[in-house]
């Protein structure tokens, strides 16, 4: 089973409690909210874990209607504490090792910390269906867990966020930022780039284009 460790609570419990420790965090976060246009109105995110970013997207967007995809019971668990039965939030257990359900199209589709957990091939297959599931002139904004060029520099990251590398969580298939831009260009994104990176946490960004090509 993929990403096993999420599906236990002792797992989720120790990343839940660390969550906003994270160094360069808030950061990578706030960038993520510039690229989203306030008026975007139904938005995705991927590996929504205990709702963390649809909160952070709807305090500037009130009326959002957010859809939150996780496959793991006691994270889902978490969201649904967060959102104590918010109508404008749906919650939907899925394992995004296959292919996405069918769910609407989209202004706007997000992730934190999510997508590196699937197979590259995987990872490359959700970009292209992602940019089928947002509507024109849509944007995909995924802040990431990516791969350092170095050994060292792996290290190196692990020793500033403060975790021991034996930590690393068994799921982790982290690739290289450039790599996936160029995923991203070829499933057909426009104005694709790297928006920030702090070591080994980027954001990666790519908008539909407004009109077919
Ligand atoms: C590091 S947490 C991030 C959670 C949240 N996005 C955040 O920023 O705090 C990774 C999340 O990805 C989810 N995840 C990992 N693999 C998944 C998969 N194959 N399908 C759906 N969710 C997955 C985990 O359950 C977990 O909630």
């Amino acid at each position: 089973m993929p990403a096993e460790e999420w599906t236990t609570a002792e797992h989720v419990d120790r990343y839940l409690d660390r969550a906003d420790e994270f160094p360069h965090r808030a950061e990578g976060e706030s960038v993520l909210l510039e690229q989203v246009p306030d008026d975007a109105r139904r938005i995705l995110d991927l590996g929504t874990g205990d709702g963390r970013l649809l909160a952070l997207l709807r305090v500037d967007r009130p009326e959002l209607i957010g859809v939150g995809l996780d496959f793991s019971e006691p994270m889902l668990g978490a969201a649904r504490e967060r959102f104590g039965g918010d109508e404008r939030i749906e919650l939907v257990e899925h394992d995004m090792s296959g292919p996405l359900p069918q769910l609407g199209s989209f202004d706007a589709v997000v992730s934190s910390f999510a997508i590196h957990h699937l197979e590259h091939e995987r990872k490359r297959s959700l970009y292209g269906e992602i940019f089928e599931l947002l509507g024109p002139g849509g944007v995909f904004a995924n802040l990431e867990h990516v791969a350092s060029p170095t050994r060292r520099l792996h290290l190196a990251f692990f020793e500033a966020i403060g975790e021991p590398i034996e930590n690393e969580d068994p799921s982790d298939r982290t690739i290289d930022v450039e790599s996936q831009l160029g995923w991203l260009r070829s499933a057909g994104f426009d104005d694709v780039d790297c928006y920030w990176k702090w070591l080994e946490m980027a954001l990666l960004v790519g908008f539909k284009p407004a009109r077919a090509q």
